[in-house]
């Protein structure tokens, strides 16, 4: 469960599965319904051309390198990106000194919770699917608007686990797994929690957008670790042996034949701060 677990993302170094960890978001990202709410988060991010635009939890910096490149060239144009990863910043400023930019970018090694500048700095500041492993997301948010400036644009994108769906025979069972996964995760529930968190923050010019994505029977099995899971759940008592083996039987043939459908929720949420 190392791709969805908290404690992997909220300590990528430590994993000593750097290389392992930016394969499995370069694979996220090629996944088309994932990319068009990346899109989503840049059309309301760059809707009235900022030039200060902050990524936080920008992970490889491709997201970075996707803004830098929308950017209007203005002299003073600048992108950030700030990650708690080490090892992940390095491959952000080593996949952009490649890229051949319009417009600088930067990376910095900082806390969601504690970010190092000054109040008002950036016109424009988004996250994806980081606030889900922070142990205080109320607090990423709080430091995502101080460090707009007033009217500026925050952009938050996450993923709903009490929403994910997968047709299958034993949705019992199914239920079992779900429940499991979601213990693995800080804040498993962040996506519908957005919308009210941007108004509890005084955010105005609330938008939301909600998009089911499909999830393939390969991209699930990678996310998920399922094998790993069922051993997991075996050896806690949740499942026997028997049921396991029966269960993974079943996704495994419905994946291999076709007869498969897997979704997620994910939310993009929008909102202005006071001017
Ligand atoms: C699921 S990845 C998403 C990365 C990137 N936003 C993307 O869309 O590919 C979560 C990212 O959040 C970072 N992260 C986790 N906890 C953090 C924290 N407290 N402060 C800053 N970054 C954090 C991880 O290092 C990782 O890069």
């Amino acid at each position: 469960m190392e791709h969805l677990a908290s404690s992997t993302w909220s300590d990528v170094d430590r994993t000593q599965h750097s290389s392992q960890i930016i394969d499995y978001l370069d694979l996220l990202r090629s996944q088309p319904p994932f990319q068009r709410m990346k899109e989503r988060t840049f059309e309301w991010l760059l809707e009235t051309d900022p030039e200060q635009v902050l990524d936080v939890g920008c992970g490889t910096g491709a997201d970075v390198i996707d803004l830098a490149k929308r950017l209007k060239g203005s002299d003073t144009a600048q992108v950030v990106g700030v990650d708690r990863s080490q090892d992940l910043v390095s491959e952000a400023r080593s996949r952009a000194d490649a890229a051949d930019l319009p417009v600088p970018v930067e990376f910095q090694t900082a806390d969601a919770t504690s970010l190092d500048f000054p109040d008002a700095t950036f016109d424009a500041v988004r996250t994806d699917r980081v606030l889900q492993h922070l142990d205080h997301p109320d607090q990423g948010l709080h430091e995502m608007i101080r460090v707009t400036r007033p009217g500026g644009r925050v952009v938050i994108s996450d993923v709903d686990h009490g929403g994910l769906m997968v047709d299958c025979t034993r949705p019992m069972l199914m239920q079992r797994i779900h429940h499991f996964v979601e213990t693995a995760l800080t804040h498993p529930w962040i996506g519908r929690r957005l919308p009210v968190m941007f108004q509890d923050a005084g955010l105005s010019d609330l938008r939301v957008d909600v998009q089911v994505a499909y999830l393939s029977f390969e991209f699930i099995t990678h996310m998920v670790g399922l094998s790993e899971v069922m051993t997991a759940m075996t050896e806690a008592g949740v499942f026997t042996k028997h049921e396991a083996d029966a269960f993974a039987e079943d996704m495994e043939s419905r994946g291999t034949s076709g007869r498969w459908y897997a979704g997620i929720p994910v939310f993009v949420v929008h909102g202005r701060t006071a001017a």
